[in-house]
């Protein structure tokens, strides 16, 4: 998500015989990623003064912790100092996973977005939830249940070879915390909505499948089935 693989960082025993700070200076910064439409074209179903706080602010803040946490890691990696090392993971989860999260969050939306999902991913809620309005509900329950903050997720479970609907707390990623494969995401932090649609986060549920990108959760659901 926004990574490239450090360039020049061997993997395997060779790692071992080059300077570890070599391969720290040459990671790449994850970077707060363009959103692929303007803050004011979801609306009105989504205002631009909340998608601006959440992408420059909110989802900034993410990548910014994200990258101080993973140089701290380094260096804790570097010194084979395990104790900082393991004091670290909650902060990466939290800022890895506000990255992941929301990276993929903008792209399930779009000005174009609302209305029913074709052919394949169709076919699959059709089998796996009985019917899209019934998904629709479930996934809506799902999200308004989440206590506090968190996500409601469409995921695939590859193993099963079937969509599943979870929620996830805080920013905790879906796959790396359930092996779900993520399709759709929901957020709902009180950051997503308060601004418009204050406590009612139903209301806000309400909404936001009026600008849901099916096609691209539908290319996200054909790329993971191969
Ligand atoms: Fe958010």
């Amino acid at each position: 998500q926004g990574r490239r693989a450090a360039a020049g960082c061997p993997a395997g025993n060779s790692a071992k015989l080059v300077a570890p700070l070599g391969c720290l200076v040459s990671r790449q910064k994850h970077t707060l990623p363009d959103l692929p439409y303007d803050y004011a074209a979801l609306e009105p179903h989504i205002n631009a003064e909340i998608m601006q706080l959440h992408h420059s602010k909110h989802h900034a803040t993410y990548v910014n912790n994200l990258n101080v946490t993973e140089e701290k890691y380094q260096e804790a990696l570097a010194k084979g100092d395990v104790t900082t090392q393991v004091s670290l993971q909650p902060a990466l989860k939290f800022n890895g996973g506000g990255h992941i999260n929301h990276s993929i969050f903008w792209t399930n939306l779009s000005p174009n977005g609302g209305g029913e999902p074709k052919g394949e991913l169709m076919e699959a809620i059709k089998r796996d939830f009985g019917s899209f309005a019934k998904f629709k509900e479930k996934l809506t329950a799902v999200s308004v249940g989440v206590q506090g903050s968190g996500w409601g997720w469409l995921g695939y479970n590859k193993e099963q070879g079937r969509l599943q609907i979870a929620a996830c707390a805080n920013q905790d990623p879906l796959q790396g915390t359930t092996g779900l494969i993520p399709l759709l995401g929901i957020d709902v932090w009180e950051h997503a909505y308060y601004l418009q649609y204050k406590n009612v986060r139903p209301d806000y549920l309400k909404a936001i499948w009026n600008v849901i990108n099916w096609e691209n959760v539908s290319s996200r659901y054909a790329t993971c089935k191969k």
